[in-house]
C-alpha cells in the first residue's frame, strides 16, 4: 500500500513509521510512505522525512484565502502522490470536506486519549485535569466529526499520581507509536471493510 502521512510537529510517530518499514521491508511490512505533508514549515517531522529521502510538501491554511481553499490545495497536493492510506500522525488540523470526500474510509488518525472521552486539541491534559485513573491512545478512521470515526485499536496507560502533562503524553506515544505501526501494517496487509463503526480486518 502506498501511504501519505500527515505531521504537524514532532514526528516521531512518523519515525516508528519509518523505522518499521526500514527493518522489515516495505514488502514484507505491506506498505511504503510516499510523501510526507504538513500544515507548517520548518518543523522536526518534515526533516526527519527529508533525512528518510521522502518527498515533502507544506500546505499553510494562512497562504490559502479559504478554508475550503486550503482543503482543495491539500487534497489535490495529497492525491498527487496517490495513496491507498493516508496516516494523520500528530496533524493538528481538521481535515475538510473535499479531503474526507477523496479519502473517506482511507484516512488514518492516532489520538492520545482513549475515545470517545477526552477527544479534540488537548485529550492529554483533559485527561489528567478530570482525574481518570487510565487513559491511552486510539488509533481511528477519520470521519467528518472530531475524533469520532470508528475505532481501529486502543492501548491503554495508567495515570500516575507524580504525571504531569508532558510526562503522561511521554508515557502514551511510547504505545501510541507500537499501535500505529502495526494497525497501518496490519490494515495494509489484509485489507479491511468499514462498516457502520465496526471495522473488520479481512
Ligand atoms: C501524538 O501523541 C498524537 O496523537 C498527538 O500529537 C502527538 C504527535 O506526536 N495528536 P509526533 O509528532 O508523532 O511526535
Amino acid at each position: 500500500a502506498r501511504i501519505v502521512v500527515l505531521v504537524s510537529g514532532s514526528g516521531t510517530n512518523l519515525q516508528a513509521l519509518l523505522d518499521a518499514i526500514a527493518a522489515r521491508g516495505a514488502e514484507e511490512y505491506g506498505a511504503e510512505i510516499v510523501a510526507v505533508g504538513a500544515d507548517r514549515g520548518a518543523i522536526a517531522g518534515l526533516e526527519r522525512a527529508e533525512k528518510a529521502g521522502l518527498p515533502t510538501f507544506v500546505c499553510r491554511v494562512k497562504d490559502h484565502g479559504s478554508r475550503a481553499e486550503w482543503d482543495a490545495a491539500l487534497t489535490a497536493a495529497t492525491a498527487a502522490y496517490e495513496p491507498d492510506l493516508v496516516v494523520s500522525a500528530g496533524f493538528m488540523k481538521i481535515l475538510g470536506k473535499e479531503f474526507l470526500a477523496r479519502f473517506g474510509g482511507r484516512i488514518v488518525n492516532t489520538h492520545p486519549a482513549l475515545l470517545p472521552s477526552f477527544p479534540g486539541a488537548h485529550g492529554v491534559r483533559d485527561a489528567l485535569a478530570y482525574g481518570a485513573k487510565v487513559t491511552g491512545c486510539t488509533v481511528h478512521f477519520v470521519d467528518d466529526g472530531v475524533d469520532t470515526g470508528p475505532i481501529i485499536a486502543q492501548s491503554v496507560v495508567e495515570i500516575r499520581d507524580e504525571d504531569d502533562e508532558a510526562a503522561l503524553h511521554e508515557r502514551i506515544k511510547e504505545v501510541e507509536r507500537s499501535l500505529l505501526v502495526e494497525v497501518v501494517g496490519h490494515l495494509a496487509r489484509h485489507g479491511y471493510r468499514i462498516e457502520g463503526r465496526k471495522v473488520r480486518i479481512s
